[in-house]
């Protein structure tokens, strides 16, 4: 999962992700990861902690990283919140097999439709209400398709 800062919305994707597939009997790694190095070595911002422990999802102890071309050896699938993540990933991918790996996280729900999460960070408290349940509804279908795939 990536975003630009990853302390909203990746690291939101990835608790929620995890908590999917603990229901299940798939084992894989799951991580997020910012385009940007303005966070590093940070926990994710405290609305976003907060909103996702309302949902019974703790990630207080997750730890800001920034994106980087091993991210394409370490993870066969790598999901990005908007159009601008998209470009900032792409733009390190080495091959073409590396570009196949990248995905708007949203083209799981609205195929080809090309939508962004939107960014919460310069909002209030609903816009992490929202990415919540935007992102419970993205890593739902993926799950399932993990699950299916397995
Ligand atoms: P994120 O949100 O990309 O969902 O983690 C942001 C966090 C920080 C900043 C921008 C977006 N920032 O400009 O510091």
């Amino acid at each position: 999962m990536v975003c630009l800062g990853n302390i909203c919305r990746s690291p939101l994707g990835e608790g929620i992700l995890r908590e999917k597939i603990k229901k299940t009997k798939v084992e894989i790694t799951i991580d997020s990861a910012g385009t940007a190095n303005y966070h590093i070595g940070e926990h994710p911002d405290k609305r976003t902690i907060e909103n996702a422990l309302k949902h019974n999802i703790d990630i207080s102890t997750l730890k800001a990283r920034q994106f980087s071309v091993e991210d394409y050896d370490n993870f066969d699938l790598i999901f990005v919140m908007d159009s601008s993540n998209y470009s900032d990933v792409i733009s390190l991918a080495r091959n073409n097999e590396d570009v196949r790996k990248v995905e708007m996280i949203l083209n799981r729900v609205y195929p080809n439709a090309n939508m962004s999460v939107p960014d919460p960070y310069f909002g209030g408290e609903q816009g992490f209400e929202n990415v919540f349940t935007i992102l419970n509804n993205a890593c739902e279908i993926i799950a399932d398709s993990l699950n299916k795939s397995k």
